[in-house]
């Protein structure tokens, strides 16, 4: 069978020769000959489309603290973080206890128990808006149920959402991430879909208001921003959307997948005195364990609830999900709440996101580049300013910058090497590119951090790529 299957394309032409890419790959042998293996297995050899690295990703073997190991034996400064979900670093004792006591009574009841309980008594004590919890597996179906619930309790069938803005994969929210600003459909999706979702720029109130007609169930944003806050939006613009939501009948929705936890202990919300209507919450909220959440307004949450629908002669709100708050994901995430309650690791990590802000901008200054390093949340984004615009981290973070501004195209060669260099000098960030940082994050990873970008972009300027 497999002998008729097409092989894989070669290395991207804009790596080949590249000294950077050749020292990468020497440095990373074992992962190499998995990442081979792996793409006889699944499509481009990934299994999310977030790890897909050119020539190819690191393979881990462990991770602790602020740092991971691969197959090769070298270290590295991690930031993705589980994606986002591991505030405290790898392996917090008091998660990782919680969950080994949990594995040994049991992984799944079929049945409710105390924990899922305690788990979303925690989140209520938490985020502002949330008066009813009900927990999925990932901020994706966290999202696709919100959205369901909003066209039930408004009996509306359009969702406003903002360009660019990330809210996982399911069909509603695929277009208008990547690309069909123009409202068409992503590959895959019905044209019917699409045209349920209007797409608004950020930060044009103006332009809301006029796409906000009176079928638009919902209001959905990520409240800091599109892609973790890489285009930031106005804490003036966000409570402008929240009264246009209010006066028009639609429900505003707050995407807390990244923001929750992190932003401040109750989330965005918390961060901007803007209560939604209702939020999905995901990553931190499961201390690395699979599990999200839809919280929100009791009578929005009702639609989900046997007797209300009964009682107000309406057909319930279907949801179901074999994995749906398991022990060890509740036991992982009441230990994580309880960190996030009791510890500054919300204000640790912001800390520390500023420090590494302010140390690579003074080094890009010094350098003399024109990439600007911002963030404003307990994360990191190098804008690398292909245009080479004026500008700097406060008017960025001022959200004074359009989206088409700040998701300008750069060249495949930059992003891909800058990638590749900072893996070989021991530092793995995202791509696009920047990172969440956590509370386990020290002085030493800030130092390295900017010493690795430091090396890489003058091999970057030494291959030609930079000015
Ligand atoms: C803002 C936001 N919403 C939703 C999601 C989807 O969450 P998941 O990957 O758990 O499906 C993500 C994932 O990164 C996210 O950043």
């Amino acid at each position: 069978m497999t002998q008729n299957l097409p092989t894989y394309p070669p290395m991207p032409a804009v790596l080949e020769g590249s000294p950077l890419v050749e020292a990468y790959v020497a440095k990373t042998r074992g992962s190499g000959r998995l990442a081979e293996r792996a793409r006889g297995v699944f499509p481009s050899g990934i299994t999310h489309d977030a790890r897909y690295i050119e020539p190819y990703g690191i393979y881990v073997t462990h991770a602790k603290g602020s740092h991971k190991w691969d197959v090769d034996g070298n270290e590295y400064v991690d930031y993705p973080g589980g994606h986002g979900a591991l505030l405290f670093g790898h392996g917090h004792p008091e998660i990782g206890q919680a969950v080994q006591e949990q594995i040994s009574k049991g992984v799944h009841f079929g049945a409710a128990h105390e924990l899922e309980l305690a788990w979303a008594e925690a989140i209520q004590r938490l985020v502002p808006c949330a008066e009813r919890v009900r927990f999925t597996n990932s901020g994706t179906e966290a999202t696709h149920l919100a959205l369901r619930l909003a066209r039930a309790a408004t009996g509306r069938s359009k969702i406003l959402r903002l360009t660019g803005h990330f809210h996982g994969w399911h069909d509603t929210v695929a277009s208008g991430f990547l690309g069909q600003f123009d409202g068409s459909p992503a590959r895959g999706i019905t044209e019917g879909v699409a045209r349920s979702v209007v797409l608004a720029p950020p930060g044009d109130l103006d332009a809301a208001a006029r796409l906000c007609d009176d079928d638009i169930a919902a209001i959905i944003l990520e409240p800091t921003g599109s892609v973790w806050g890489q285009v930031p939006l106005s804490v003036e613009y966000v409570r402008g959307l929240r009264q246009l939501a209010s006066e028009r009948g639609a429900l505003l929705i707050f995407d807390e997948v990244v923001s929750g936890f992190r932003c401040a202990p109750g989330g965005a919300q918390q961060a901007f005195g803007v209560t939604p209507d209702m939020a999905t919450l995901g990553k931190i909220v499961s201390g690395g364990m699979p599990g999200a959440a839809v919280v929100g307004r009791e009578d929005v949450l009702a639609a989900l609830d046997f007797r209300r629908a009964a009682a107000a002669g309406k057909e319930k709100v279907f949801h179901m999900g074999t994995f749906n708050a398991t022990p060890v994901t509740c036991a992982a995430g009441i230990a994580a709440l309880r960190l996030v309650q009791t510890t500054e690791a919300c204000k640790e990590a912001i800390t520390y996101g500023n420090g590494l802000i302010d140390g690579l901008n003074v080094m890009f200054r010094k350098e003399g580049v024109s990439w600007i390093a911002y963030g404003t949340f307990g994360g990191f984004h190098v804008f690398l300013n292909p245009e080479g615009i004026t500008t700097d981290r406060q008017r960025i973070e001022a959200a004074e910058h359009d989206f088409a501004t700040m998701k300008a195209a750069v060249p495949p060669a930059v992003s891909l090497k800058l990638r590749v260099g900072l893996l070989l000098a021991g530092v793995d960030i995202q791509g696009w590119p920047g990172a969440p940082v956590s509370a386990a994050h020290t002085d030493a990873d800030r130092e390295q951090t900017i010493e690795a970008f430091r090396q890489t972009l003058r091999a970057l300027r030494e291959e030609g790529e930079l000015a």
